[in-house]
This record gives C-alpha cells, structure tokens and sequence, in this order.
C-alpha cells in the first residue's frame, strides 16, 4: 500500500473506486463494513477483468462531531483519531478482507496542502466570497440544513423540527465565514445529468438529485470560525475549512490532485483521476452528486463517472448508527461466520441500493444452505470421490456427452451474466448466476451417480469423464467467487490443484468459461471442509 506509486507515463487509465472516508468518532460497524466490501469486491472483480485498478478508502478525521468526541473522551482530537485509526479502523481492512491500494487520513499532510491548494484556485475563479450564515446545523451530518430537510419531531423532541437521519434536533449556528458560489452550477449540473444519466445511480438517487437541482441551489459556507479542528483556510487561518469540504478533496488528493504534473504523483493523478465509481450510502447522496461535482467545475477538474448510493443496514427499521450506538461491530459476525461468509451474505442477500435488515437467523440460513450444504458440499464430494476413485489424481475425460457439454455452455451464459451483473453493480444478481450455476451441477453429480459408476469397470470412462467435469467446474467458480470470498476459493484452489494454472486473482473472468483448464494429472486433495456447519448462536 503507497500512496507514491505513480503509473507510468501515458499509461493505461486505472478504474479508479473509492468508499466514503468515515468519521472516525467512534469505532466502524458492519454499515461501514458493508461499503468496504462492496468497494472490495467491485475492485477485485475488475482486477480479474484484466484492468489496471486502484482502490481508495480512508477515514474523516476533522469536523465537529470528532472534535467533541474526543473532548468527550479526554484527549486532544490528534490522540483520538490516531487511537482509533490504528486500533478499530485498520484492523477492520483486516476483518473483512479488504485490498485496498491506499487509506487516506484527513490529517495528512499530502492532503491538507492540497485541499488549501483547492480552494485558492476556487477562490481565483471567483467563487468564494464572505458573508454571514445563520441556520440551522446537525452535527451528526456536519451539514447546514434547509428547512425542506427537516421533519416533525416525536416524543422528547415533540413541537421542534429535527433530522431524519439522526432523529434530533439541528443546533442554531451563527456565523461569519466564507461562502461557496454553489448557486452558479445549477445549470451546467442540469445539463451535466442531462447528458450522463448513468453516473448517478440507481436510478431513484438520480431522480432524487435532478428534483433537488432543479429546485435551485443556494449558496454554502465553505468554512467554519467557531470549528478550530480542521484545515485552516489559506487566506484566512482563523476560520477552518468546512468539514465536507475538506473530505470531499481526498478522493483527489489522494490520488495526486494538486501536485506537479511531471512528478510522481502528477502523473498518477493523469493515471487515475477521476474516479470511474464514487461508492456512497445514500445518507451522502447529496453531497457526492450535487456539491462535489459543483466544487471540481469551480476549480476546472474533471467530473467523477458514477456516483452510487446503496442502501441502508437498518435496525428497528432505522438506519445502523454510530451516532445512535446501534453499530453491530463486524467482528460480532466475522468471529462466526468467518470473512467470506460475511461477505457474501451481505452483497447476496440485499439488493444493492435497497435498504435491509441483517438478521443472525438469516445469515444462519443461507450460510447453511448456500455455502455449507451447496458449495461446500459440492467441494468436499467432488475432492473425497477423486481421493476414493482415483487415488487423488485427476483422471481424464474421454466419454463427454449431452449433460457435460449442457454444463460447459451453461457455463458460458453464467460467466457472462455474472460479468455483465457484477459492473453494473448488481451484486446480487452477479452471486445468483454463479449460485445457480453451483445447483446445476449438483444436480448433475445427483444425476450421473459417480457412485453408481464406480461399481462397474466397464463404467470407468464415464465415471473419470463425471469427476473432470466436476472438478474443472468447480475450477470455474473458485475463479468467479474470488473477489467475493479469497480465502475460501483460495483453498477451493489448492484442494484442486490448480495452482500450475497460476495465482487464483490472476485468472481472467472473460477466460474463465473455456473449458478444460485444470490439467489432467493434478493432485486433488479433500481438505478442511470449506464451510463446516456452524452452531446455531455464537
Ligand atoms: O458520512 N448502512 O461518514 P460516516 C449502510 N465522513 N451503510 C452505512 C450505514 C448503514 N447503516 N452506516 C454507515 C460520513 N454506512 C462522512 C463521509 S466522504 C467524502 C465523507 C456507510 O462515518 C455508508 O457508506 O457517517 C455511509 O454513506 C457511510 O458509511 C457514512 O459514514
Ligand atoms: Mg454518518
């Protein structure tokens, strides 16, 4: 992982995806997981692809709501970020898997310069002036809120307005700072979407951003003066730069925006800038779809290709939150279930862009089901008949007939579905095709009775033909499943033997359906069960 890895000059574009940098307030919790992983998957899948790809999350480490915690906690916001970046933060890349190529950290200096830089050159083209704010704010958001934003409150806030997204009321803020000339984009933004209906998705957060443009776009402060924690603005050190103002940046930054194009990382930014996905919770919609894209045409940047807003984990029906404290730590799931499970769960079981519920039972179920009683069996009888039948040596396939060759063009549709489903981030649908390619050739082991055939010598050509198959398609899965679940398709790899065909990450998805890959004479070897079957609670 480093920052300082420049591509090489004109070289091939990254496909570049970054997750929000969380606030680090608190610890993370399976709602910040569940990006991760998303934003993990995509990328490896499009590693298998053949593409160059970069990789970005990080943390957001400035702003009101981390100031407090740490003065809440005792300590200066320095010592409470960096207790949390390195204790909860890090780790949990670690927890659920995640190859990221970077983590940015707001307090770095690479960005802090360069988000200064930023704004001078906003503040050069004429869309930064000074004026008086008075509105309402919530912490939780660090946002400046709108009255259209609010709602009715109940209960102990009933009588007052409160946020949606964190159920309490804004604080009245006051202030002299400097201004952001958003109302100028309101236009070119329209026209923008007009033009590039895909890069805001799914189609709901399109239809929700293109009505709030067009109900015209005031104004906003680009700093705070009565927030000392945070970026000084450059021309007025007294007062800090905006907290979203300063995140936004890092999705450049940290690529290089802002240095000098001969160097090293001014040809990464060349490389990699901008990003092909923007991968954000729809709590974030606005600010990814409406004012960043405001900020880089202020400052004459290129505009980010799609900005995707998913769904919410919710408890009780609300949205998972730190602020709430009602994060299930993903350890909780992780230290049961293990990584892959939690991955697959997650991005199998909710539509991508829908809301869901996560529930141990669920979870329970489709593990059992899915992964213990579907892949994993299928893997645990294919290697066990190979060790049985023939003595753990790939045999040949020389009788091939009419269920082999259904298998070998399923196979194809399978692997291009899943490719097609899986860009377009439709996780859901990319893990079914795979899915269900898994249940047919269960089916055909149920089918074709290798057991049956194994009594008999004169059956022995169907019986070796029957295990290649088996074999060579659960080759084609470990392939398609390994940017969902490394670690078991990594053993799924080494249990076939396929490690002459070379590193499992390296195995390309548009060559995964050519049939007859895993050679004939490899050691195939019944492992630790992929998915042993779990007790039933923790
Ligand atoms: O908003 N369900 O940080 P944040 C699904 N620092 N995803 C969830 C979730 C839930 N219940 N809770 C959190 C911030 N997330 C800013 C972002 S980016 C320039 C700055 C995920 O710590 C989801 O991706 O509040 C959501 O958008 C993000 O965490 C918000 O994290
Ligand atoms: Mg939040």
């Amino acid at each position: 992982m480093s920052s300082t890895v420049a591509a090489e000059s004109g070289a091939e574009k990254a496909f570049y995806l970054t997750t929000p940098i969380y606030y680090v307030n608190d610890a993370p919790h399976i709602g910040h997981a569940y990006t991760t992983t998303a934003g993990d998957v995509l990328t490896r899948w499009h590693r298998q692809r053949g593409e160059k790809v970069w990789f970005l999350t990080g943390v957001d480490e400035h702003g009101t709501k981390v100031q407090r915690a740490a003065v809440a906690g005792g300590v200066t916001p320095q010592q409470w970020v960096d207790n949390l970046v390195e204790n909860e933060w890090l780790p949990v890349l670690q927890t659920v898997d995640a190859a990221n190529d970077d983590f940015i950290r707001t307090t770095e200096p690479r960005h802090a310069e360069r988000v200064q830089r930023f704004w001078e050159q906003v503040r050069e083209h004429g869309f930064v002036y000074s004026a008086p704010y008075e509105g309402p704010y919530c912490v939780g958001c660090e946002e400046f809120k709108f009255a259209a934003d609010l709602v009715p409150g109940t209960g102990e806030y009933e009588g007052q307005q409160i946020c949606p997204v964190h159920g309490r009321p804004c604080e009245q803020l006051q202030e002299e700072n400097w201004f952001f000339q958003l109302s100028a984009f309101t236009e070119r933004l329209i026209a923008h979407y007009e033009a590039n209906p895909e890069a805001i998705q799914p189609r709901s957060a399109y239809n929700e951003v293109m009505s709030f443009i067009r109900g015209g776009l005031a104004d906003i402060s680009m700093s705070r003066s009565s927030v000392s924690w945070g970026i000084p603005v450059p021309w007025e050190p007294s007062q800090v730069i905006y907290v979203w103002f300063d995140a936004l940046l890092n999705y450049a930054t940290a690529v290089g925006y802002g240095t000098d194009p001969s160097s090293p990382e001014g040809e990464q930014y060349a490389n990699t800038w901008p990003a092909d996905v923007h991968l954000v919770g729809k709590d974030i919609l606005r600010f990814h779809a409406v004012y960043w894209p405001a900020m880089l045409m202020a400052a004459g940047a290129p505009l980010p290709r799609k900005v995707f807003a998913h769904g919410w984990l919710l408890v009780g029906g609300e949205k998972m939150s730190k602020s709430k404290l009602t994060g299930i730590a993903p350890s909780q799931i992780i230290d049961h279930f293990g990584s892959d499970a939690f991955r697959y769960y997650f991005l199998r079981a909710i539509a991508f862009g829908q809301d869901g519920s996560f529930s141990w039972e669920d979870m329970s179920a489709r593990y059992t089901s899915e992964l213990a009683n579907g892949l994993g069996n299928l893997a645990s009888r294919a290697t066990a008949m190979v060790g049985r039948y023939c003595e753990g040596i790939l045999p040949a396939a020389t009788a091939n007939g009419e269920a082999e060759r259904a298998l070998q063009e399923l196979l194809v549709s399978t692997a291009a579905n899943a490719d097609a489903a899986m860009v377009a981030l439709d996780f859901s649908t990319g893990i079914t095709a795979v899915k269900e390619f898994i249940e047919a050739v269960n089916g055909y082991v149920t089918e074709q009775e290798p057991w049956v055939l194994a009594k008999d010598p004169a059956d022995r050509a169907r019986l070796e033909t029957v295990l290649y198959t088996i074999c060579e398609s659960l080759r084609a899965v470990a392939v398609l499943y390994n940017p969902l679940m490394p670690k078991k398709m990594q053993d799924l790899w080494g249990q076939l033997g396929a490690d002459g065909l070379g590193a499992l990450a390296e195995q390309r998805i548009d060559g995964v359906a050519v049939w007859g890959q895993l050679p004939v004479g490899v050691s195939v070897t019944k492992g630790d069960s992929l998915f042993p079957r779990l007790e039933d609670t923790p």
